[in-house]
């Protein structure tokens, strides 16, 4: 398993609106990277593996950099207000994270079926962006993690595409190009790079699963640069 990617503060860089873009074919400057924003969730550590690989691809794309943030968690009633820096992992993500970003991989572990509460809870949030469609043109791609194989990966995936679609993402995912689509025997979907963490297994993420993210994150690297951001 390989340790992917820092989770400190960046320096903010600004992406331009699709409508602001220069031609495709210019290339991006070469001191100033694209940042790729790694939003994720994570209580126990799984989703964050996961979005640690993302990172690690993207990385590996020149011209283009990640920035790892997370959300905090939510309670149903007010009990404790969340500490204004995380104790470990990413710092928490503002709207001006997605603002500037290039592109977005959205990570959430699976919960019912769906994403988890507090990525929800940051999202519902974005709605000034969705009205200035700041995110619209931009490419996304979404991950997961859940404890049992059929779980519902793909239903969660697939329903965390729902709200980026609103926003006017456009979506990346993985192409059976990619071989360990076809032999993975863990997590790994065409709609997006997924990881099987059962209970008390102390299994990491496989080999199938780490490749795929690591694609995962390139592509959507590659297609930032593509659409000139
Ligand atoms: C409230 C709740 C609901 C969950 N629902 C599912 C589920 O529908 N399917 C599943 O396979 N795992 C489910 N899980 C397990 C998590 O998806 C799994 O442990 C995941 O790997 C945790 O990711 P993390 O380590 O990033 O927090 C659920 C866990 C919780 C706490």
């Amino acid at each position: 398993m390989l340790a992917c990617c820092r989770h400190g503060p960046r320096p903010n860089r600004a992406a331009p609106r699709l409508s602001q873009l220069p031609s495709p074919t210019a290339a991006p400057a070469a001191d100033r990277p694209v940042d790729i924003l790694v939003l994720y969730y994570s209580r126990n550590g799984a989703t964050r593996a996961l979005a640690d690989c993302i990172a690690q691809g993207i990385d590996a794309v020149p011209g283009t950099a990640a920035r790892l943030r997370t959300v905090p968690p939510v309670s149903a009633t007010v009990e404790v207000a969340a500490p204004p820096v995380p104790p470990s992992g990413a710092p928490y993500a503002e709207l001006v994270d997605l603002e500037q970003c290039g592109g977005l991989a959205l990570g959430s572990p699976t919960r019912f079926g769906n994403m988890a509460a507090p990525m929800k809870h940051f999202l519902d949030s974005t709605s000034t962006l969705w009205l200035s469609g700041a995110l619209a043109g931009k490419p996304a791609a979404v991950f997961t993690s859940t404890s049992s194989l059929h779980g519902g990966q793909e239903a969660t995936l697939l329903s965390m595409m729902l709200p980026l679609l609103h926003q006017g993402m456009l979506l990346v995912g993985l192409p059976y190009t990619e071989p360990d689509l076809t032999t993975t025997r863990s997590g790994g979907t065409p709609y997006g790079a997924s990881h099987y963490a059962p209970h008390n297994a102390g299994r990491g993420v496989t080999d199938e699963e780490r490749r795929l993210a690591v694609a995962l994150g390139r592509r959507l690297a590659q297609a930032a640069l593509k659409l000139g951001a």
